[in-house]
């Protein structure tokens, strides 16, 4: 018997976690709430079940594994949802990656960036990523979700990189 799901290729989202991240729970609580790694994968698991999509979650501390990563993506996913960590403020190296592969991803943080420390207030990654959610705890992740789904299922693959 026919499943009656559509034939249409599923979305393939690859989802980074940049470093330090596999401490949420116990870092600094007051900046980034006592939701651990594993509860937010949970709920991105059961959102891309909702959404019909696929995906592959990391978490990586090293800036090389990260560049690694988004190069390995290319021909295999249909965009990225990453929070870069520290590397948002510092990494040319992550932003080149993902300028190199064209596929459209989504920036996200937990705190709000912009109200924070003025080191942390530039993210070399913005320019390069079709949006960026900041601010709202784990649900910035699912928020990330939602908007780079939307995005492939309207726009389609293009990243709309303004390239500068
Ligand atoms: C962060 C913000 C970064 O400045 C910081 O280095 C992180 C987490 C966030 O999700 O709020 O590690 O990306």
């Amino acid at each position: 018997m026919k499943s009656g799901k559509s034939t249409r290729s599923r979305i393939k989202i690859l989802v980074l976690h940049g470093p330090n991240l596999k401490l949420l729970g116990r870092r600094e609580p007051d900046i980034y709430g006592t939701t651990t790694l594993n509860q937010i994968n949970t709920s991105l698991k059961s959102l891309a079940k909702e959404l019909d999509v696929s995906l592959s979650i990391d978490a990586l501390n090293g800036e090389g594994e990260i560049v690694t990563a988004i190069g390995n993506a290319i021909g295999r996913f249909n965009g990225i949802l990453i929070n870069p960590a520290a590397y948002t403020h510092t990494s040319v190296a992550v932003r080149d990656a993902i300028a190199a592969t064209e596929l459209p991803t989504v920036e996200v943080h937990l705190s709000n960036i912009a109200c924070r420390e003025s080191f942390r207030q530039q993210s070399l990654i913005a320019g390069v990523a079709i949006g960026q959610i900041s601010g709202f705890g784990p649900s910035s992740y699912l928020l990330g979700i939602r908007a780079l789904v939307n995005h492939l299922n309207t726009v389609g693959n293009q990243s709309s990189i303004k390239r500068q």
